[in-house]
């Protein structure tokens, strides 16, 4: 059986030790990307959160700096956002350099053990050297607890048209916005999401934001919704809204006006990618609306078999919306920095598959940490695509492409350890596709515990993880009838440290 150090991702951020979930209060400031996330130092299972911080130049080369909170005598610190105050709104600058805000959610488990339901508040801390450091604010919570149980997660914007704060704060199964002219003070706003979309779980982690509709001049408001469980293929998985926003309500858009429990706005239908959300102070220049999420599920995440770390982030994506059949969607894909470290070990213009055709194994490159691309021109009717990545211990992760059913699935109910928990390799995970070319594009990113699948150029998407006995060493593609794939190319990816 692989070692701790054989399973942790080489481009996928994981803490250096201990326990992480949700990714916090991303911001991005003087060239580099700052990633807080849901840390416990002491102990590789969830128990008192912290904000751990690490720092980035392009977002996959990642550098962990010193905790960034701690829990205080309002609770432990629950996930959040920061935002940067341009113009010292909030009155917590020193008149130089605008500080940065952190807002997140304190949980204070002694209330909750009393019995109470208003454990959870949101409080702020600043920072006065671009987040290195930070303080927290002295009257703290800013936003007392109504007295519900689940009223968390607050993820703030700029809303430019009325120079004020928006806060998305998830409480049990809707949203709140609430406003605020300089980040202490907060109304409320309105509330959605009681009766529409996915209600099998709580909802959690939100995030509202503009984007505009590509290929016009139309903008549209997203408002990503996480929710656990009640994902896609069980557990924790996160779903999205398209619709207007006022400053004040959210109004989804008409053609996802009595969106039900089944739907397929989704982020991501693995079962791998929860509580993402987007990075905040993105230059206009840039303009990009960029995600990560934490890659695992609350089914399994606290008995994956790692001792000394637990938990990976997804790759970092660059979100786009897309208007089709009278509804949009967004489309995600790795953002471009992942370029930088994939270098091409193969590619061959077309290649037939005949039974089960061998397409690479590790003479040719490390499968392990790749990036595989290919194009299937003309599915046949009813055909079964798969592919799978196996190695000498008979441990197989398959994925793939049902054009009868019109779905892709992963099957890792046989790729290595599989019996930490019941939910994990139980069931082969599908999604749905949601594009009608005739051509399909696959590219799949494997990094030692993951894969990311992107089809359509990344119109579905599927996360998921898994822990091989041995290193992957063959890749080949299987069908019942002979097909031809195109354009195929597998490229390494590598890490360059020092
Ligand atoms: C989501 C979540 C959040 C909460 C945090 C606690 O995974 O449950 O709602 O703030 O994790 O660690």
């Amino acid at each position: 059986v692989q070692a701790d150090e054989d399973f942790r991702p080489d481009f996928h951020f994981t803490p250096k030790s201990g326990w992480m979930n949700d990714p916090n209060g991303m911001f991005y400031l003087d060239g580099t990307y700052h990633l807080f996330f849901q840390h416990n130092p002491d102990d590789n299972v969830w128990g008192p959160m912290h904000w751990g911080h690490a720092t980035s130049t392009d977002m996959i080369n990642w550098e962990e700096q010193p905790i960034a909170l701690e829990p205080d005598e309002h609770g432990t610190i629950f996930s959040g956002s920061a935002v940067v105050d341009h113009e010292n709104t909030s009155g917590l600058g020193d008149g130089e350099t605008p500080p940065v805000i952190a807002i997140f959610t304190y949980h204070d488990a002694d209330r909750e053990q009393e019995g109470e339901d208003d454990f959870q508040t949101q409080g702020i801390a600043y920072s006065l050297d671009a987040g290195k450091t930070w303080t927290k604010y002295e009257e703290n919570p800013v936003l007392d607890n109504p007295g519900i149980r689940d009223f968390r997660d607050p993820k703030v914007i700029w809303y430019e048209e009325e120079n004020k704060w928006i806060m998305s704060l998830a409480v049990q199964d809707h949203i709140s916005f609430y406003s605020s002219s300089n980040l202490l003070d907060w109304q409320h706003e309105s509330d959605f999401g009681q009766a529409l979309g996915g209600h099998g779980g709580v909802w959690e982690c939100p995030d509202l934001f503009p984007m505009q509709v590509e290929d016009t001049e139309e903008e549209k408001w997203v408002l990503l919704v996480s929710i656990n469980p009640g994902g896609p293929n069980g557990g924790s998985a996160t779903q999205y809204f398209v619709g207007d926003f006022d400053g004040s309500t959210f109004t989804p858009d008409e053609s996802i006006a009595d969106l039900g429990e089944e739907h397929d706005y989704w982020i991501d239908f693995g079962k791998d990618n929860y509580a993402g959300v987007t990075w905040s102070n993105i230059p206009e220049e840039d303009g990009r609306h960029l995600f990560i999420g934490w890659m695992s599920n609350w089914q399994y995440a606290n008995e994956v078999p790692t001792e000394t770390w637990r938990s990976a982030m997804t790759l970092p994506r660059d979100l786009n919306l897309t208007q089709q059949e009278n509804t949009y969607r967004i489309v995600s894909t790795p953002v471009r920095e992942l370029n930088e470290y994939s270098s091409e070990r193969i590619s061959e213009s077309s290649v037939e598959i005949e039974d089960s055709t061998s397409l690479a194994t590790s003479a040719d490159l490390d499968l392990s940490k790749a990036e595989i691309l290919f194009e299937i021109p003309q599915l046949q009717q009813n055909q079964q695509y798969t592919f799978s990545l196996s190695n000498d211990k008979g441990d197989v992760l398959k994925f793939g492409y049902d054009h009868g059913k019109e779905e892709f699935f992963i099957d890792r109910s046989n790729s290595g350890l599989v019996d930490f928990n019941d939910n994990f390799g139980d069931k082969i995970s599908s999604a749905p596709r949601l594009s009608e070319s005739k051509n399909l594009k696959v590219r799949a990113i494997t990094d030692n515990m993951s894969i990311e699948l992107f089809f359509d150029e990344g119109q579905t998407v599927m996360t998921e993880i898994f822990f091989p006995q041995q290193a992957f060493k063959n890749f080949s593609a299987e069908s019942d009838q002979s097909f031809k794939i195109s354009d195929f190319k597998i490229n390494q990816l590598k890490h360059n440290q020092e």
